[in-house]
Protein backbone atom coordinates (compact mmCIF):
# COMPACT_ATOMS: atom_id res chain seq x y z
CA UNK A 1 0.00 0.00 0.00
CA UNK A 2 1.32 3.59 -0.86
CA UNK A 3 0.39 5.98 1.67
CA UNK A 4 3.59 8.08 1.35
CA UNK A 5 4.34 9.76 -2.75
CA UNK A 6 7.34 11.88 -3.27
CA UNK A 7 7.86 14.03 -6.51
CA UNK A 8 11.54 15.57 -7.51
CA UNK A 9 10.76 18.42 -9.76
CA UNK A 10 7.72 20.79 -9.61
CA UNK A 11 7.76 22.02 -13.01
CA UNK A 12 5.40 21.50 -16.45
CA UNK A 13 4.73 17.57 -15.67
CA UNK A 14 5.49 17.49 -11.92
CA UNK A 15 3.15 20.27 -10.69
CA UNK A 16 0.18 19.44 -12.93
CA UNK A 17 0.26 15.47 -12.34
CA UNK A 18 0.89 15.24 -9.06
CA UNK A 19 -2.05 17.67 -8.47
CA UNK A 20 -4.43 15.42 -9.66
CA UNK A 21 -3.17 12.37 -7.90
CA UNK A 22 -3.35 13.92 -4.45
CA UNK A 23 -6.84 15.12 -5.76
CA UNK A 24 -7.71 11.43 -6.64
CA UNK A 25 -6.10 9.30 -3.51
CA UNK A 26 -6.86 11.89 -0.39
CA UNK A 27 -5.36 9.12 1.34
CA UNK A 28 -2.16 9.66 0.39
CA UNK A 29 0.27 12.35 1.12
CA UNK A 30 1.88 14.00 -2.00
CA UNK A 31 4.75 16.04 -1.69
CA UNK A 32 6.42 17.95 -4.95
CA UNK A 33 9.71 18.73 -4.24
CA UNK A 34 12.49 21.53 -6.67
CA UNK A 35 14.96 22.77 -5.97
CA UNK A 36 14.42 26.12 -7.12
CA UNK A 37 12.52 28.13 -4.63
CA UNK A 38 10.69 30.21 -5.93
CA UNK A 39 8.82 27.52 -7.99
CA UNK A 40 8.12 25.99 -4.72
CA UNK A 41 6.80 29.49 -3.16
CA UNK A 42 5.03 30.05 -5.87
CA UNK A 43 2.84 26.70 -6.18
CA UNK A 44 2.31 27.66 -2.36
CA UNK A 45 1.08 31.05 -3.31
CA UNK A 46 -2.21 31.87 -1.98
CA UNK A 47 -3.49 33.66 -4.99
CA UNK A 48 -4.40 30.66 -7.30
CA UNK A 49 -3.79 33.09 -10.17
CA UNK A 50 -0.22 33.63 -9.96
CA UNK A 51 0.66 29.56 -10.36
CA UNK A 52 4.04 29.06 -11.98
CA UNK A 53 1.74 26.87 -14.45
CA UNK A 54 -1.40 28.19 -16.28
CA UNK A 55 -3.59 25.14 -16.80
CA UNK A 56 -7.66 25.23 -17.47
CA UNK A 57 -8.83 23.79 -14.08
CA UNK A 58 -5.47 23.52 -12.02
CA UNK A 59 -6.36 26.22 -9.36
CA UNK A 60 -9.38 24.28 -8.55
CA UNK A 61 -7.43 21.13 -8.46
CA UNK A 62 -4.94 23.08 -6.16
CA UNK A 63 -7.27 24.41 -4.07
CA UNK A 64 -9.16 21.39 -2.88
CA UNK A 65 -6.04 18.91 -2.38
CA UNK A 66 -3.05 21.79 -1.26
CA UNK A 67 -2.25 21.54 2.33
CA UNK A 68 -4.22 18.35 2.80
CA UNK A 69 -2.70 15.70 0.98
CA UNK A 70 -0.71 18.08 -1.26
CA UNK A 71 2.58 19.78 -0.44
CA UNK A 72 5.01 21.76 -1.98
CA UNK A 73 8.80 21.85 -0.77
CA UNK A 74 12.02 22.70 -1.22
CA UNK A 75 13.07 20.15 1.53
CA UNK A 76 14.08 17.33 -1.23
CA UNK A 77 15.77 14.63 1.76
CA UNK A 78 12.67 14.49 4.07
CA UNK A 79 10.30 13.80 0.85
CA UNK A 80 12.85 10.95 -0.16
CA UNK A 81 13.65 9.70 3.21
CA UNK A 82 9.26 9.39 3.87
CA UNK A 83 8.45 8.29 0.74
CA UNK A 84 7.44 4.74 0.00
CA UNK A 85 7.55 6.21 -4.26
CA UNK A 86 9.34 8.45 -6.03
CA UNK A 87 8.53 10.45 -9.01
CA UNK A 88 11.18 11.36 -10.64
CA UNK A 89 9.92 14.70 -13.05
CA UNK A 90 13.23 16.68 -13.50
CA UNK A 91 13.89 18.81 -16.95
CA UNK A 92 16.03 16.33 -19.57
CA UNK A 93 16.68 19.49 -22.44
CA UNK A 94 18.64 18.29 -25.36
CA UNK A 95 22.60 18.33 -24.83
CA UNK A 96 24.18 21.80 -25.86
CA UNK A 97 27.74 20.44 -25.87
CA UNK A 98 29.95 17.08 -26.32
CA UNK A 99 28.95 13.73 -26.96
CA UNK A 100 25.38 13.71 -28.91
CA UNK A 101 25.40 17.53 -28.77
CA UNK A 102 22.18 18.91 -30.52
CA UNK A 103 20.33 15.53 -30.30
CA UNK A 104 20.94 13.40 -26.79
CA UNK A 105 19.40 14.24 -24.15
CA UNK A 106 21.21 15.97 -21.27
CA UNK A 107 20.62 13.59 -18.34
CA UNK A 108 22.44 15.33 -15.22
CA UNK A 109 19.21 16.25 -13.63
CA UNK A 110 18.08 12.51 -13.57
CA UNK A 111 21.50 11.54 -12.49
CA UNK A 112 21.40 14.00 -9.71
CA UNK A 113 17.90 13.16 -8.49
CA UNK A 114 18.70 9.23 -8.17
CA UNK A 115 21.78 9.96 -6.49
CA UNK A 116 19.52 12.13 -4.01
CA UNK A 117 17.17 8.81 -3.75
CA UNK A 118 20.40 6.30 -3.68
CA UNK A 119 21.64 8.78 -0.46
CA UNK A 120 18.80 9.66 1.23
CA UNK A 121 15.36 6.55 0.68
CA UNK A 122 14.37 4.42 3.70
CA UNK A 123 13.26 0.72 3.33
CA UNK A 124 11.89 -0.44 0.11
CA UNK A 125 11.55 2.80 -2.45
CA UNK A 126 9.19 2.82 -5.95
CA UNK A 127 11.47 4.96 -8.50
CA UNK A 128 9.01 6.12 -10.99
CA UNK A 129 10.59 7.54 -14.13
CA UNK A 130 7.93 10.41 -15.47
CA UNK A 131 10.60 12.39 -17.32
CA UNK A 132 10.59 11.75 -21.28
CA UNK A 133 13.71 10.20 -21.37
CA UNK A 134 15.61 7.98 -23.84
CA UNK A 135 15.21 4.81 -24.24
CA UNK A 136 17.26 2.84 -21.13
CA UNK A 137 17.80 5.13 -19.14
CA UNK A 138 16.33 3.19 -16.39
CA UNK A 139 19.42 1.34 -16.86
CA UNK A 140 21.66 4.50 -15.35
CA UNK A 141 18.85 4.98 -12.74
CA UNK A 142 18.94 0.94 -11.92
CA UNK A 143 22.66 1.27 -11.68
CA UNK A 144 22.98 4.15 -9.31
CA UNK A 145 20.36 3.12 -7.07
CA UNK A 146 21.91 -0.71 -7.61
CA UNK A 147 25.18 0.55 -6.13
CA UNK A 148 23.18 1.96 -3.36
CA UNK A 149 22.10 -1.18 -2.42
CA UNK A 150 24.86 -3.01 -2.54
CA UNK A 151 26.56 -0.60 -0.64
CA UNK A 152 23.82 -0.19 2.30
CA UNK A 153 23.77 -4.38 2.57
CA UNK A 154 25.29 -4.53 5.98
CA UNK A 155 23.77 -1.68 7.67
CA UNK A 156 20.93 -1.95 10.07
CA UNK A 157 18.93 0.20 7.57
CA UNK A 158 19.29 -1.22 4.40
CA UNK A 159 17.50 0.08 1.35
CA UNK A 160 16.04 -1.90 -1.71
CA UNK A 161 14.49 -0.04 -4.91
CA UNK A 162 12.63 -1.18 -7.98
CA UNK A 163 12.66 1.15 -10.76
CA UNK A 164 9.34 1.89 -13.30
CA UNK A 165 8.68 3.80 -15.95
CA UNK A 166 5.01 5.54 -16.28
CA UNK A 167 5.55 7.93 -19.38
CA UNK A 168 3.23 11.15 -19.17
CA UNK A 169 1.11 11.76 -22.06
CA UNK A 170 -0.56 15.05 -21.03
CA UNK A 171 -0.77 17.75 -23.38
CA UNK A 172 -0.11 21.47 -22.01
CA UNK A 173 -3.40 23.51 -22.02
CA UNK A 174 -5.75 20.04 -21.26
CA UNK A 175 -3.15 18.85 -18.51
CA UNK A 176 -6.06 18.40 -16.55
CA UNK A 177 -8.38 16.72 -18.81
CA UNK A 178 -5.49 14.20 -19.73
CA UNK A 179 -4.48 13.38 -16.45
CA UNK A 180 -8.41 12.74 -15.15
CA UNK A 181 -9.13 10.88 -18.10
CA UNK A 182 -6.47 9.36 -19.62
CA UNK A 183 -6.44 7.46 -23.49
CA UNK A 184 -3.99 5.48 -21.44
CA UNK A 185 -1.98 5.19 -18.44
CA UNK A 186 1.86 2.91 -19.56
CA UNK A 187 3.75 1.70 -16.62
CA UNK A 188 6.78 -0.45 -17.89
CA UNK A 189 9.16 -2.78 -15.43
CA UNK A 190 9.79 -5.69 -14.29
CA UNK A 191 8.86 -5.72 -10.83
CA UNK A 192 5.25 -6.38 -10.78
CA UNK A 193 4.47 -5.81 -7.18
CA UNK A 194 6.49 -2.27 -7.61
CA UNK A 195 3.69 -2.12 -11.29
CA UNK A 196 0.90 -3.29 -9.26
CA UNK A 197 1.28 -0.77 -6.54
CA UNK A 198 1.49 2.32 -9.41
CA UNK A 199 -1.69 0.61 -10.67
CA UNK A 200 -3.57 0.55 -7.39
CA UNK A 201 -3.02 4.60 -6.95
CA UNK A 202 -4.04 4.85 -10.96
CA UNK A 203 -7.18 2.09 -9.94
CA UNK A 204 -8.72 5.42 -7.98
CA UNK A 205 -9.76 7.01 -10.88
CA UNK A 206 -8.45 5.35 -14.10
CA UNK A 207 -10.40 2.04 -15.34
CA UNK A 208 -8.62 -1.43 -15.62
CA UNK A 209 -8.37 -1.29 -19.15
CA UNK A 210 -6.80 1.66 -20.06
CA UNK A 211 -3.72 0.62 -17.75
CA UNK A 212 -1.13 -1.15 -19.57
CA UNK A 213 1.69 -2.89 -18.42
CA UNK A 214 4.32 -3.44 -20.78
CA UNK A 215 8.58 -4.10 -19.74
CA UNK A 216 10.16 -1.03 -19.46
CA UNK A 217 12.15 -0.37 -22.11
CA UNK A 218 8.97 -0.66 -24.58
CA UNK A 219 7.24 1.87 -21.91
CA UNK A 220 10.53 4.67 -22.73
CA UNK A 221 10.12 3.79 -26.48
CA UNK A 222 6.39 4.07 -26.82
CA UNK A 223 6.45 7.69 -25.51
CA UNK A 224 9.14 8.63 -27.76
CA UNK A 225 7.28 6.91 -30.73
CA UNK A 226 3.86 8.75 -29.49
CA UNK A 227 5.37 12.61 -29.71
CA UNK A 228 7.54 10.88 -33.17
CA UNK A 229 4.32 9.91 -34.52
CA UNK A 230 2.50 12.84 -33.52
CA UNK A 231 5.07 15.39 -34.83
CA UNK A 232 5.17 13.59 -38.12
CA UNK A 233 1.24 14.50 -38.53
CA UNK A 234 2.23 17.93 -38.52
CA UNK A 235 5.29 18.15 -40.56
CA UNK A 236 3.11 15.68 -42.71
CA UNK A 237 0.11 18.47 -43.09
CA UNK A 238 2.31 21.14 -43.21
CA UNK A 239 4.26 20.08 -46.41
CA UNK A 240 1.04 19.63 -48.06
CA UNK A 241 -0.05 22.63 -47.03
CA UNK A 242 2.90 24.44 -48.65
CA UNK A 243 1.99 22.69 -51.73
CA UNK A 244 -1.78 23.70 -51.24
CA UNK A 245 -0.67 27.15 -51.18
CA UNK A 246 1.44 26.52 -54.70
CA UNK A 247 -1.39 24.96 -56.46
CA UNK A 248 -4.42 26.63 -55.67
CA UNK A 249 -5.89 24.26 -52.90
CA UNK A 250 -7.29 24.58 -49.39
CA UNK A 251 -5.16 22.40 -46.41
CA UNK A 252 -8.04 22.96 -44.50
CA UNK A 253 -10.07 20.61 -46.93
CA UNK A 254 -7.79 18.59 -47.53
CA UNK A 255 -7.31 17.56 -43.72
CA UNK A 256 -11.30 17.30 -43.64
CA UNK A 257 -10.82 14.85 -46.80
CA UNK A 258 -8.28 12.55 -45.46
CA UNK A 259 -9.01 12.63 -42.16
CA UNK A 260 -12.67 11.06 -42.75
CA UNK A 261 -10.65 7.90 -43.46
CA UNK A 262 -10.81 5.77 -40.38
CA UNK A 263 -7.36 4.66 -40.53
CA UNK A 264 -5.91 8.38 -40.77
CA UNK A 265 -8.22 9.99 -38.33
CA UNK A 266 -8.95 13.10 -37.83
CA UNK A 267 -6.65 14.75 -34.95
CA UNK A 268 -3.58 16.43 -35.35
CA UNK A 269 -4.07 17.29 -39.05
CA UNK A 270 -4.26 21.20 -38.63
CA UNK A 271 -1.42 23.05 -40.27
CA UNK A 272 -0.17 25.94 -38.45
CA UNK A 273 3.20 27.84 -38.14
CA UNK A 274 4.83 24.31 -36.88
CA UNK A 275 5.18 22.20 -33.91
CA UNK A 276 6.80 23.90 -30.73
CA UNK A 277 6.71 22.54 -26.95
CA UNK A 278 9.17 21.02 -24.88
CA UNK A 279 8.67 17.39 -26.55
CA UNK A 280 8.42 16.83 -29.97
CA UNK A 281 11.89 18.41 -30.80
CA UNK A 282 13.49 16.70 -28.53
CA UNK A 283 11.81 13.10 -28.57
CA UNK A 284 12.50 13.08 -32.31
CA UNK A 285 16.50 14.25 -31.76
CA UNK A 286 16.72 11.51 -29.34
CA UNK A 287 14.84 8.87 -31.54
CA UNK A 288 17.54 10.14 -34.08
CA UNK A 289 20.00 9.90 -31.86
CA UNK A 290 19.23 6.17 -30.83
CA UNK A 291 18.95 5.01 -34.16
CA UNK A 292 22.48 6.29 -35.44
CA UNK A 293 23.86 5.08 -32.30
CA UNK A 294 21.85 1.61 -32.90
CA UNK A 295 23.49 1.62 -36.36
CA UNK A 296 20.48 2.61 -38.06
CA UNK A 297 21.21 5.81 -40.19
CA UNK A 298 18.15 5.36 -42.45
CA UNK A 299 15.98 5.18 -39.28
CA UNK A 300 17.83 8.19 -37.69
CA UNK A 301 17.26 10.28 -41.24
CA UNK A 302 13.84 9.52 -41.66
CA UNK A 303 12.74 11.11 -38.19
CA UNK A 304 15.51 13.64 -38.72
CA UNK A 305 13.15 15.02 -41.66
CA UNK A 306 10.22 15.61 -39.61
CA UNK A 307 12.05 17.99 -37.12
CA UNK A 308 14.04 19.26 -40.67
CA UNK A 309 10.77 20.24 -42.01
CA UNK A 310 9.27 22.07 -39.35
CA UNK A 311 12.08 24.51 -39.12
CA UNK A 312 12.11 24.82 -42.85
CA UNK A 313 8.33 25.43 -42.33
CA UNK A 314 8.48 28.71 -39.84
CA UNK A 315 11.28 30.29 -42.33
CA UNK A 316 8.88 29.54 -45.03
CA UNK A 317 6.34 31.58 -43.36
CA UNK A 318 8.92 34.16 -42.34
CA UNK A 319 10.53 34.78 -45.73
CA UNK A 320 6.59 34.81 -47.10
CA UNK A 321 6.02 37.83 -44.74
CA UNK A 322 9.12 39.34 -46.26
CA UNK A 323 8.08 38.97 -49.88
CA UNK A 324 4.92 40.32 -49.36
CA UNK A 325 6.18 43.70 -47.69
CA UNK A 326 7.79 44.50 -50.81
CA UNK A 327 10.86 42.27 -49.80
CA UNK A 328 12.13 44.41 -46.62
CA UNK A 329 10.81 45.14 -43.18
CA UNK A 330 13.60 47.57 -41.82
CA UNK A 331 11.55 49.86 -39.73
CA UNK A 332 8.15 48.37 -40.38
CA UNK A 333 5.40 47.06 -37.67
CA UNK A 334 4.36 43.38 -37.16
CA UNK A 335 2.09 42.72 -34.38
CA UNK A 336 2.78 39.49 -33.42
CA UNK A 337 -0.56 37.80 -31.54
CA UNK A 338 0.36 34.84 -29.06
CA UNK A 339 3.83 33.74 -28.62
CA UNK A 340 3.08 30.43 -26.43
CA UNK A 341 3.58 27.32 -28.68
CA UNK A 342 -0.09 26.82 -28.30
CA UNK A 343 -3.32 27.85 -26.76
CA UNK A 344 -4.49 27.88 -23.33
CA UNK A 345 -0.76 27.64 -21.79
CA UNK A 346 2.04 29.98 -21.10
CA UNK A 347 4.31 28.12 -22.29
CA UNK A 348 6.95 29.22 -25.11
CA UNK A 349 9.30 26.19 -25.25
CA UNK A 350 10.46 25.60 -28.75
CA UNK A 351 7.37 27.96 -29.87
CA UNK A 352 7.17 28.64 -33.61
CA UNK A 353 7.10 32.48 -32.30
CA UNK A 354 10.65 32.50 -31.44
CA UNK A 355 12.39 31.49 -34.84
CA UNK A 356 9.41 33.45 -36.48
CA UNK A 357 10.62 36.44 -34.13
CA UNK A 358 13.90 35.93 -34.52
CA UNK A 359 13.80 36.06 -38.69
CA UNK A 360 11.94 38.98 -38.34
CA UNK A 361 14.07 41.10 -36.67
CA UNK A 362 16.99 40.03 -38.35
CA UNK A 363 14.90 41.89 -41.28
CA UNK A 364 14.33 44.85 -39.18
CA UNK A 365 11.22 44.67 -37.90
CA UNK A 366 9.36 46.47 -35.29
CA UNK A 367 7.53 43.57 -33.59
CA UNK A 368 4.32 44.59 -31.18
CA UNK A 369 4.20 41.63 -29.30
CA UNK A 370 1.01 40.39 -27.35
CA UNK A 371 -0.16 37.04 -25.39
CA UNK A 372 -2.55 36.32 -22.70
CA UNK A 373 -0.46 34.37 -20.62
CA UNK A 374 2.81 34.82 -21.38
CA UNK A 375 5.20 36.69 -19.63
CA UNK A 376 6.93 39.65 -20.97
CA UNK A 377 10.26 38.74 -19.99
CA UNK A 378 9.84 35.16 -20.87
CA UNK A 379 10.09 37.02 -24.76
CA UNK A 380 12.94 38.65 -23.51
CA UNK A 381 14.69 35.44 -22.71
CA UNK A 382 13.68 33.97 -25.61
CA UNK A 383 14.37 36.51 -28.24
CA UNK A 384 17.84 37.90 -26.31
CA UNK A 385 16.62 41.23 -27.07
CA UNK A 386 15.42 43.54 -24.45
CA UNK A 387 12.00 45.10 -25.29
CA UNK A 388 12.12 48.83 -26.06
CA UNK A 389 9.86 51.21 -23.68
CA UNK A 390 6.46 52.42 -25.82
CA UNK A 391 7.72 55.87 -26.50
CA UNK A 392 10.89 54.67 -28.11
CA UNK A 393 8.87 51.69 -29.79
CA UNK A 394 6.80 54.49 -31.78
CA UNK A 395 9.84 56.63 -32.34
CA UNK A 396 11.66 53.74 -34.57
CA UNK A 397 12.03 54.06 -37.94
CA UNK A 398 14.64 52.80 -39.66
CA UNK A 399 16.82 50.01 -38.43
CA UNK A 400 19.13 47.43 -39.29
CA UNK A 401 18.24 44.92 -36.24
CA UNK A 402 14.83 45.17 -34.92
CA UNK A 403 12.91 45.72 -32.00
CA UNK A 404 10.28 44.94 -29.90
CA UNK A 405 7.80 45.82 -27.17
CA UNK A 406 4.89 44.14 -24.91
CA UNK A 407 1.38 45.36 -25.44
CA UNK A 408 -1.07 44.30 -23.02
CA UNK A 409 -3.90 44.65 -25.90
CA UNK A 410 -4.04 42.70 -28.84
CA UNK A 411 -5.92 45.90 -30.97
CA UNK A 412 -2.76 48.30 -29.29
CA UNK A 413 -0.42 46.10 -30.71
CA UNK A 414 -2.29 46.01 -34.03
CA UNK A 415 -2.04 49.89 -34.00
CA UNK A 416 0.01 51.66 -36.83
CA UNK A 417 1.08 48.15 -37.72
CA UNK A 418 1.61 47.11 -41.71
CA UNK A 419 0.80 43.89 -41.02
CA UNK A 420 -0.82 41.54 -37.98
CA UNK A 421 0.48 37.70 -37.73
CA UNK A 422 -1.44 35.26 -35.78
CA UNK A 423 0.83 32.59 -34.13
CA UNK A 424 -1.00 31.06 -31.44
CA UNK A 425 -4.56 30.25 -31.78
CA UNK A 426 -5.78 32.22 -28.31
CA UNK A 427 -9.97 32.30 -28.78
CA UNK A 428 -9.94 36.34 -28.40
CA UNK A 429 -7.51 36.26 -31.80
CA UNK A 430 -10.53 34.76 -33.69
CA UNK A 431 -12.84 37.32 -32.17
CA UNK A 432 -11.45 40.43 -33.43
CA UNK A 433 -13.06 43.00 -35.05
CA UNK A 434 -11.08 43.85 -37.82
CA UNK A 435 -13.30 46.99 -39.27
CA UNK A 436 -11.96 48.57 -36.11
CA UNK A 437 -8.28 47.79 -36.31
CA UNK A 438 -7.96 48.40 -40.04
CA UNK A 439 -8.66 51.99 -39.13
CA UNK A 440 -5.90 51.77 -37.43
CA UNK A 441 -3.05 49.69 -39.46
CA UNK A 442 -1.22 51.68 -42.18
CA UNK A 443 -1.43 50.66 -45.67
CA UNK A 444 -1.10 48.48 -47.46
CA UNK A 445 -1.56 46.20 -44.47
CA UNK A 446 -1.85 42.44 -43.66
CA UNK A 447 -3.09 40.14 -42.31
CA UNK A 448 -1.25 36.44 -41.57
CA UNK A 449 -2.96 33.72 -39.84
CA UNK A 450 -0.97 31.19 -39.35
CA UNK A 451 -3.39 29.22 -37.52
CA UNK A 452 -6.42 30.01 -39.68
CA UNK A 453 -8.46 31.22 -37.11
CA UNK A 454 -10.23 34.80 -38.67
CA UNK A 455 -12.92 34.98 -40.93
CA UNK A 456 -11.22 35.59 -44.20
CA UNK A 457 -14.13 37.63 -45.36
CA UNK A 458 -14.23 39.89 -42.66
CA UNK A 459 -10.31 40.65 -43.00
CA UNK A 460 -11.17 41.41 -46.58
CA UNK A 461 -14.21 42.95 -46.52
CA UNK A 462 -12.51 45.32 -43.98
CA UNK A 463 -10.02 46.35 -46.58
CA UNK A 464 -7.16 44.17 -45.64
CA UNK A 465 -4.98 41.87 -47.38
CA UNK A 466 -5.04 38.30 -46.07
CA UNK A 467 -2.69 35.16 -46.31
CA UNK A 468 -3.44 32.05 -44.65
CA UNK A 469 -1.57 28.94 -43.67
CA UNK A 470 -1.84 26.24 -46.66
CA UNK A 471 -4.79 28.31 -48.77
CA UNK A 472 -3.71 28.25 -52.32
CA UNK A 473 -7.20 29.27 -53.02
C1 LIG B 1 2.74 16.81 -26.62
C2 LIG B 1 1.92 15.51 -26.70
O1 LIG B 1 0.65 15.79 -27.31
C3 LIG B 1 1.73 14.93 -25.31
O2 LIG B 1 1.06 13.68 -25.39
C4 LIG B 1 3.10 14.73 -24.69
O3 LIG B 1 2.98 14.18 -23.40
C5 LIG B 1 3.87 16.04 -24.64
O4 LIG B 1 3.98 16.58 -25.96
P1 LIG B 1 2.21 19.33 -26.04
O5 LIG B 1 3.60 19.61 -26.52
O6 LIG B 1 1.77 19.90 -24.75
O7 LIG B 1 1.96 17.76 -25.93
O8 LIG B 1 1.19 19.89 -27.13
P2 LIG B 1 0.46 19.34 -28.43
O9 LIG B 1 -0.98 19.60 -28.29
O10 LIG B 1 0.84 17.97 -28.76
O11 LIG B 1 1.00 20.35 -29.55
C6 LIG B 1 2.35 20.39 -29.93
C7 LIG B 1 2.55 21.40 -31.02
O12 LIG B 1 1.93 20.98 -32.23
C8 LIG B 1 1.96 22.79 -30.72
O13 LIG B 1 2.85 23.77 -31.15
C9 LIG B 1 0.67 22.79 -31.52
O14 LIG B 1 0.24 24.09 -31.84
C10 LIG B 1 1.09 22.01 -32.73
N1 LIG B 1 -0.04 21.39 -33.44
C11 LIG B 1 -0.80 20.42 -32.84
C12 LIG B 1 -0.31 21.76 -34.75
O15 LIG B 1 0.37 22.62 -35.33
N2 LIG B 1 -1.35 21.14 -35.41
C13 LIG B 1 -2.12 20.18 -34.84
O16 LIG B 1 -3.04 19.66 -35.50
C14 LIG B 1 -1.85 19.81 -33.50
P1 LIG C 1 8.98 19.46 -17.24
O1 LIG C 1 8.29 20.14 -18.39
O2 LIG C 1 9.59 18.14 -17.64
O3 LIG C 1 8.13 19.35 -16.01
P2 LIG C 1 10.38 21.74 -16.09
O4 LIG C 1 11.65 22.37 -16.52
O5 LIG C 1 9.10 22.52 -16.16
O6 LIG C 1 10.27 20.37 -16.87
O7 LIG C 1 10.52 21.28 -14.56
C1 LIG C 1 11.56 20.50 -14.04
C2 LIG C 1 11.82 20.95 -12.61
O8 LIG C 1 12.76 20.05 -12.01
C3 LIG C 1 12.45 22.35 -12.47
O9 LIG C 1 11.61 23.17 -11.66
C4 LIG C 1 13.82 22.08 -11.78
O10 LIG C 1 14.17 23.09 -10.84
C5 LIG C 1 13.56 20.76 -11.08
N1 LIG C 1 14.78 20.01 -10.76
C6 LIG C 1 15.78 19.67 -11.59
N2 LIG C 1 16.73 18.92 -10.94
C7 LIG C 1 16.29 18.77 -9.67
C8 LIG C 1 16.80 18.08 -8.50
N3 LIG C 1 17.94 17.40 -8.55
N4 LIG C 1 16.09 18.15 -7.36
C9 LIG C 1 14.91 18.83 -7.31
N5 LIG C 1 14.38 19.48 -8.38
C10 LIG C 1 15.04 19.46 -9.54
Amino acid sequence: MISNICCIGAGFVGGPTMAVIADRCPSVKVTVVDINSERINAWNNSDLSKLPVYEPGLDQVIERARNRNLFFSIDVKSAIASADMVFISVNTPTKTQGLGAGKASDLRWVEACARQVASFAKGHTIVVEKSTLPVRTAEVIQNILKAAQDASKNKTSSSTFSVLSNPEFLAEGTAVKDLEAPDRVLIGGDNKDAIESLVSIYRNWVPENKILRTNIWSSELAKLTANAFLAQRISSINSIGALCEATGADIREVARAIGTDSRIGSKFLEAGPGFGGSCFKKDILNLVYLSRYFGLPEVADFWEEVVKLNTWHQQRISSIIVKKLFGTLSGKRIAILGFAFKANTNDTRESSAIQIGKDLLDEGANLAIHDPKVDPNQIEKDLGLQQVNKDEFERISNNNYGSWSFFNEASKACSSADAVLILTEWYQYSQINWDEIALEMRKPAWVFDARSIVDSDKVVNAGLNFWRVGDGA
